[in-house]
């Protein structure tokens, strides 16, 4: 069965600075995880005819599938990051210390709080439907370098997991989760590149 492999994008300058949202270059952490995601994805997948690399139209995950040779890359605005609208470039000190009612609610309720200006947990599973449906289509290996809330809800949608669980799915960076659907579920196996 063809195997569905997501992925964070390598840490980011941003995700050194603790800033969320932005559009930043890759760490030279995060540029080394690239590296390795291409030897891990040819290995994988070297020996089949067919598969995709699927990424945001954000540098980070652009950047971290680019070294992946030999198979075709797709750009989806479906997979870019939960917009945080007027938050967006501030950390979560920042955040809090500057508009405290809005990080009050989003801790009260993080599935349905919407950034002023932004999205919410339930927009993101939203938006993600055409990604979803084109996934179940594929008939050959997908590759999917995406972002932290993104990538929660695309897990959650393939393993099941109740919509309230979905904003806090552990999601580490700089591993691979294949997903293999089979006849008695979807089966996962973690692959952790590097710290
Ligand atoms: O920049 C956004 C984060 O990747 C999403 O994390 O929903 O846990 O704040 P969070």
């Amino acid at each position: 069965p063809r195997p569905i492999l997501i992925t964070r994008h390598g840490e980011s300058q941003d995700n050194v600075r603790e800033r969320i949202g932005g559009d930043s270059f890759l760490s030279p952490n995060g540029e080394a995880y690239a590296k390795k995601l291409a030897e891990f994805v040819t290995k994988r997948l070297g020996s089949e005819r067919a598969a995709s690399i699927w990424t945001s139209t954000l540098q980070r995950t652009v950047q971290t599938g680019s070294f992946i040779t030999g198979f075709p890359r797709v750009q989806w605005r479906a997979l870019d990051e939960i917009n945080a609208g007027v938050c967006d470039g501030m950390t979560y000190a920042e955040i809090k210390e500057v508009m405290p009612e809005e990080y009050q609610a989003r801790k009260l309720d993080k599935l349905r709080y919407r950034y002023p200006r932004g999205e919410s947990y339930l927009d993101v599973i939203q938006r993600l439907e055409p990604v979803i449906i084109e996934i179940e289509r594929q008939r050959s290996p997908v590759v999917v370098v995406a972002h932290q809330a993104v990538l929660r809800a695309l897990y959650a949608y393939f393993m099941d997991k109740p919509l309230k669980e979905v904003p806090h799915i552990e999601m580490p960076l700089h591993t691979v989760i294949e997903l293999s659907p089979g006849a008695g579920g979807v089966y996962e196996k973690r692959y952790k590149l590097m710290e």
